[in-house]
């Protein structure tokens, strides 16, 4: 798609100011296809043909509350100025010109106003609208909309209309349907849309509008007051107690300088506000769950602990400790996620917390060094769970194991535990390493019975599909146990 800028920096020669001048026009110019229910082109002499002769199509829109008359795309087209003669006329004259024209997709004439656009005392370009048929006579509101329109169109052709401060359409704006009310130059109200009314009443305000402000009517708002007073577009939000909120975005008017009055545009953005209040009671309610189920899990621990205590058989003391460790574990992660509930979760939280999990769990029986180099960034939270209870499991046994037996009391050796976490493209990779006595020699991962690497075979493999392999580091490279873990980041619904 060819830019508005790009266009003019090819067949014009209009200086950078002017072009920008443009650009606002149309970033404003839906608000004026609305009030006067009409297609708009925006034109200008195609300085590649010399002269006036041609002109090229820099623009155009289509009203939001009528059906189109251009069904075709014509920005970027040329027609030879024959073929248009009112916009030469407008553009040569610097004055409004109304005609009828023919267009293929009506039968018989369609009102046409070329409207010169004013930039810094010259005609610039020429606005082209092309009227769709009214249904039957113009209702009182169609006449309020069209003489605003008709004011608009002057201001264009003053070079007040586009605004430098601001443009006065777009995406979350109010829009010609949603209500207007139109003030004079006093912040009295003209007219107001029965849409405008019922936005009113929603506020409280049920008193007759004609003739007063909006302060009059009861209502606490400054932008009417800051849009004559300064003549800019101004924005204010009202709320009525929780549910209400009306915004109102004032359009000030000009006439040979003069602001002569303010339009008005009301739209109820209380479905809106709600909605965030909706999402972000979500949230907090995410939030909660992930809370009571890191307490649930943290009384499910105690109560383990509690019972091993309590044990006077060694097994059955090892075995309720190592399942309160992997509770606890889990429950790490419940607690990362209710501080940030999301669909993904910062694993460097998750990873500073199991190491201190595991030291508190086994370092007291071992006094080894835990080093964690790299991080993760943010995983998906269905893959923060299993990872977590792996990566604890990994690291328990390390501390544990690699150096029962090691070296013996008098030895020097000083046990390090690293912890190495990568991306690799699509994949996770952790490298659990100790400088440790190394794994048995009949050692075999797949055969292992043992309830900790079982699981972790099963986590890693089934539920993570990643992969996992432990291989004895021989004595000339440091010695100890290397354990990599692969999985991938995005996890296979
Ligand atoms: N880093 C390691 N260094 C040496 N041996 C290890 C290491 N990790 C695991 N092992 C061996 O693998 C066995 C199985 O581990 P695991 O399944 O977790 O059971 P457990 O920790 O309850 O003994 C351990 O008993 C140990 O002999
Ligand atoms: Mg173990």
């Amino acid at each position: 798609m060819t830019t508005l800028a790009e266009l003019s920096d090819d067949f014009t020669s209009l200086s950078e100011a002017a072009i920008d001048h443009l650009v606002r026009l149309t970033a404003s110019w839906s608000l004026l296809a609305d009030l006067s229910f009409s297609d708009m082109v925006l034109v200008a002499p195609d300085e590649n043909s010399g002269g006036h002769e041609e002109f090229v199509v820099l623009g155009q829109v289509r009203p939001n509350n009528r059906s189109t008359l251009i069904v075709d795309d014509l920005i970027g087209s040329v027609q030879p100025s024959s073929q248009w003669p009112l916009v030469k006329l407008a553009f040569e004259g610097g004055k409004r010109c109304v005609g009828e024209v023919s267009i293929p997709a009506r039968d018989g004439a369609v009102p046409v106003w070329c409207i010169p656009v004013r930039f810094d005392g010259r005609v610039i370009a020429v606005l082209v609208r092309l009227q769709g048929p009214l249904r039957g006579p113009a209702s009182l509101y169609e006449q309020a909309y069209l003489s605003i329109f008709e004011r608009l169109c002057s201001m264009v052709s003053d070079a007040t209309f586009p605004y430098r401060e601001d443009t006065v359409a777009g995406p979350g704006m109010p829009r010609v349907g949603d209500g207007i009310i139109l003030t004079n130059g006093l912040g009295q109200v003209e007219f107001a849309t029965p849409n405008a009314t019922n936005a009113l009443h929603r506020l409280s305000v049920y008193a007759a509008t004609e003739g007063k402000t909006l302060t009059e009517m009861g209502l606490r708002l400054r932008v009417v007051e800051r849009s004559l007073e300064y003549g800019i577009p101004a924005m204010e939000e009202v709320d009525r107690s929780h549910d209400v909120s009306i915004l109102f975005h004032c359009v000030p008017l000009f006439d040979h300088g003069a602001v002569t009055g303010v339009v008005v545009l009301l739209r109820d953005v209380s479905d809106l506000r709600q909605l965030n209040r909706v999402v972000l009671n979500k949230e907090a309610a995410v939030r909660e769950v992930h809370h009571r189920v890191k307490n649930n899990l943290q009384t499910i621990s105690s109560l383990l602990r509690l019972q091993a205590r309590r044990s006077d058989e060694h097994d059955t003391v090892v075995a309720l400790q190592e399942a309160e460790r992997r509770v606890r574990s889990i429950a790490v992660v419940h607690e990362v996620l209710s501080r940030e509930p999301g669909e993904e979760v910062v694993f460097d939280e998750i990873v500073r917390s199991v190491v201190l999990l595991v030291e508190d769990t086994v370092l007291a029986l071992h006094p080894v060094e835990i080093v964690v180099n790299g991080d993760l960034g943010t995983l998906p939270t269905d893959l923060a769970t299993p990872l977590a209870l792996a990566l604890t499991e990994l690291l328990t046994n390390a501390v544990e194991h690699a150096f029962v037996d090691f070296g013996g009391p008098d030895n020097e050796h000083v046990g390090v535990v690293t912890l190495d976490l990568s991306l690799e493209g699509e994949c996770a990779v952790a490298e659990i390493r100790d400088n440790g006595r190394g794994l048995e020699d009949d050692f075999n991962l797949d055969v292992a019975t043992s309830l900790g690497l079982s699981i972790v075979r099963d986590l890693v493999r089934s539920q993570l599909n990643g992969s996992i392999e432990m291989t004895s580091v021989p004595y000339s490279d440091g010695g100890g146990t290397l354990i990599r873990v692969v999985v991938p980041t995005e996890l296979a619904s």
